[in-house]
């Protein structure tokens, strides 16, 4: 999903077992660049701070504590870029996905100025570290261009224009795109930038081990608490005790329900396309359709060789609330034949999850609620690598006791008046995919369940989630997501089942894959499984 990350995401709100199969992620990042492996953790640790999740918030927080003197330990229950960054389209833009429209509404003209500046040193801040720590990761800047969708009027990019160069963007409006994707004007921002996002971690990595950091890979964290010294209790029965922890789980999984009140997840979905050599400038595009598209090239040297990808991305929805998944690649890939014709088949796809917020700005900071040395970073709001690096500034400056300008703009805490309707609409949705219970079945038999795909049976009061593997076994668990409550929905794309509610997603066998919930979906008790009907 896209920073765009366009990180991944969507203009309003206005806006697994993954099985090997065609159905998996396989972004053109993690096709082309080495994991990094790290170990386990099997005893009980200390440190100053530990950082959960390994993604560019986690790491770019604890490669800066380390730089400070900080003892950190950064865990992960998967490991080192597994997570929503890797996810990306890796665009890295100072024009916040929400519009400097909105971001003026909700957060007043200071606000707006303050976000631009945030965001644009967080570019900044990435430069540095690249060419400090010396990664070679096909950083380069370039140009951004946004555009106009089909049957919108000039007045949006002239609206937009005149909030961006209020907040201190630097952006002008010119009369065509440098290159023809679309008719029509187009607003020009100057200095933004790219990166091979998995190559950028790894080498963030390998930079936190070298300042002292520790990292461990395929270690739950399954309670946290602050306190005098905030404790991590792991899943393998250990824990981690620090002065300060750091949550940087794209979702809080140490917060039940206050910061999931003011965030919404969406899915969105990019392919990479095989495209001639030079035959698409450098640049980000993007238009204003909602949910827009976003557009960038991505150069592959192997060996002597180098081609490059085209990457298309946007069709972004709410998690676990449509159906008609597996046609969201098709319709990517007929949009980029319409601006880019004569285009193949592609040749990567995957899809991530946004945690957009009430306000368009991420949360971060002290978890409201908790103890003071609890931090939390989430909301990426589709521009998840410019505010994860936010966070790591941010968030350093908090634990070393230093006043930081962004802190009171992305605290957790912060009230939205202006966003009120955002607010209530969003949790109105939620409350009304509760009336899931009640429903009947998807299909009123196993049977009705073909290989490959799953469906939701209703076993008495009970609702199932039952998933019919390639070789016609059945896997069965409760269809009750274990964060609050609501039913599961079949995502046939990604083989998971999804939660309207909050966004988490769980595999076919029932165990998490994004949060807030942590726990598994439940097994269904054999007495009352369907399954002693089905073939198996
Ligand atoms: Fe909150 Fe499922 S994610 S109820």
């Amino acid at each position: 999903m896209a920073e765009h990350d366009r990180s991944t995401r969507s203009t309003t709100k206005h806006k697994h077992t993954r099985e090997k199969s065609k159905r998996s992620n396989n972004s053109v990042w993690s096709a082309t660049a080495p994991k990094m492996r790290s170990q386990s953790l099997k005893t009980n640790a200390k440190a100053d701070v530990c950082v959960v999740g390994a993604g560019i918030a986690g790491l770019t927080t604890a490669y800066l504590l380390a730089l400070e003197g900080k003892s950190v330990i950064v865990i992960d229950k998967i490991g080192v870029d597994q997570g929503e960054t890797i996810n990306t389209s890796a665009h890295l833009s100072n024009e916040i996905d929400a519009t400097y429209r909105d971001i003026t509404r909700y957060h007043g003209a200071k606000g707006a100025r303050l976000a631009a500046q945030s965001h644009t040193e967080a570019i900044n801040r990435i430069e540095a570290i690249v060419s400090e720590e010396k990664i070679d990761c096909d950083f380069a800047r370039v140009d951004g261009y946004l555009f106009l969708g089909p049957g919108d009027s000039e007045e949006t990019l002239d609206r937009e224009l005149e909030a961006a160069q209020n907040a201190g963007v630097q952006v002008t409006k010119e009369p065509a795109l440098p290159f023809q994707i679309a008719p029509g004007p187009c607003l020009h921002f100057s200095n933004q930038a790219q990166f091979h996002a998995s190559k950028y971690m790894d080498g963030l990595a390998r930079a936190f081990k070298r300042a002292g950091g520790k990292i461990y890979s395929k270690v739950e964290a399954k309670e946290i608490k602050g306190g005098e010294s905030a404790n991590i209790k792991l899943a393998n029965g250990r824990t981690i005790t620090a002065d300060a922890v750091v949550v940087a789980t794209n979702t809080p999984v140490n917060d039940w329900m206050t910061m999931h009140t003011k965030q919404a997840a969406y899915r969105t979905y990019v392919i990479g396309v095989p495209v001639a050599l030079d035959s698409v400038p450098a640049g980000l595009y993007w238009d204003t359709e909602d949910p827009f598209h976003y557009v960038r090239v991505q150069r592959i040297n192997e060996g002597e060789k180098s081609r490059d990808i085209l990457i298309i991305g946007g069709e972004d929805h709410k998690t676990g609330q449509n159906e008609d998944l597996e046609n969201r690649y098709a319709r990517l890939l007929s949009w980029g034949r319409t601006h880019f014709p004569g285009l193949p088949d592609p040749e990567f796809r995957w899809s991530g999850q946004i945690m957009d917020t009430v306000d368009g700005l991420a949360f971060i900071g002290r978890n409201p609620g908790d103890d003071q040395n609890v931090y939390i970073v989430t909301g990426d709001s589709g521009v998840g690598l410019t505010h994860g690096t936010i966070a790591g500034m941010l968030i350093t400056d908090l634990i070393m006791g230093r006043e930081n300008p962004w802190s009171v703009l992305y605290d957790p805490a912060r009230k939205s008046p202006l966003a009120a309707l955002i607010f209530a609409k969003e949790n109105l949705n939620v409350a009304a995919q509760y009336t899931d219970w009640i429903t009947p079945g998807e299909v009123s038999s196993p049977e009705e369940i073909q290989p490959g795909t799953g469906a939701i049976l209703r076993n008495g009061l009970s609702k199932i989630a039952a998933y019919r593997d390639a070789q016609g076994k059945l896997h069965e668990r409760s269809a009750v997501c274990t964060h609050l409550g609501c039913i599961v929905a079949w995502n046939g794309s990604e083989n998971s089942w999804d939660c309207p509610c909050h966004g988490s997603r769980f595999d076919p066998d029932g165990k998490v894959l994004n949060g807030p919930a942590i726990a598994p979906l439940e097994p269904v008790e054999t007495e009352k499984s369907s399954t002693a009907t089905a073939n198996d």
